[in-house]
């Protein structure tokens, strides 16, 4: 999250269409032919390229020491996100593999500090769902985009757990401008196609969310890559990247995702 620099606009959490639990996804392989995706060797480089000409999306791939298993199992959570902060890693009874694990969750935060940002580590076992979905699934688990009312990024990394999904910009549509999906929304509205609907669509979060077209192959960020990712912002010199969160059943073990 961006603290005072900018303020990024959460998206509602609703109920979502069925999704697939059968096949996970495969590790993270950079789609053929797209450019928006660029690899970074070092978090130097992942934080200090810009996002320019295609590229919306930077991907730090790196195979992490450690046994993160074993630190989402000494992590008793309940449902929804429980944010873990470096004191409560620190006293775990793990492993030198579990401790592996720590080193690598604490220094990640340590460097996304020193750059005045403020991650979260979070432990997912599940997310809430509202109960009253609109036109528009409003949802984490919705392909998205995220916002922010100046110049900012989000930052990523899942070390455990079904991992973060992207979608290509070249296989989504903004479902505001889907015919029967732009229909429905101005019944709601109750009023005209003018700026006053554009500004209701953007106050719901309706405009950030995205639908994969027929042919649309999501790909996978990955476990243990640290993304750095473009948002809708005024003045952004790339298209926002699309992502979303993975759906987890409740007899499967917590993610263990960094957002900042
Ligand atoms: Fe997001």
């Amino acid at each position: 999250m961006l603290g005072d620099m900018a303020a990024r606009r959460h998206k509602k959490r609703k109920n979502d269409e069925p999704l697939c639990f059968a096949n996970p996804m495969p590790p993270f392989t950079l789609p053929p032919g797209y450019t928006r995706i660029k690899l970074v060797q070092s978090f130097h480089e992942l934080a200090t390229t810009p996002f320019e000409g295609d590229v919306n999306a930077l991907c730090w791939q790196r195979t992490v020491p450690g046994d993160f298993s074993e630190v989402v199992e000494h992590l008793v959570v309940g449902k929804g996100i429980t944010t873990i902060d470096d004191s409560r890693l620190l006293a775990l009874p793990v492993s030198a593999a579990g401790r592996a694990a720590i080193d690598i969750l604490l220094e990640d935060q340590r460097l996304l500090r020193a750059l005045d940002l403020d991650p979260v580590l979070d432990c997912i076992h599940g997310y809430l769902r509202d109960e009253n979905p609109g036109p528009v699934i409003t949802d984490v688990h919705s392909f998205h985009v995220d916002s922010a009312t100046a110049s900012a990024d989000t930052w990523l990394c899942t070390y455990h757990g079904p991992a973060s999904e992207g979608l290509r910009n070249d296989e989504a549509q903004r479902r505001v401008d889907i015919p029967e999906t732009r229909a429905e929304l101005l019944k709601c509205f109750g009023g005209k196609d003018d700026d006053d609907f554009r500004k209701y669509l953007n106050e719901n979060c309706y405009d950030l969310h995205y639908a994969p077209i027929a042919q649309a192959r999501p790909f996978s960020f990955g476990l243990g890559n640290l993304w750095r990712v473009a948002v809708d912002y005024p003045g952004s010199p790339v298209p926002p990247c699309i992502h979303r969160a993975p759906e987890t059943r409740p007899d499967q073990p917590p993610r263990l995702l960094l957002i900042s």
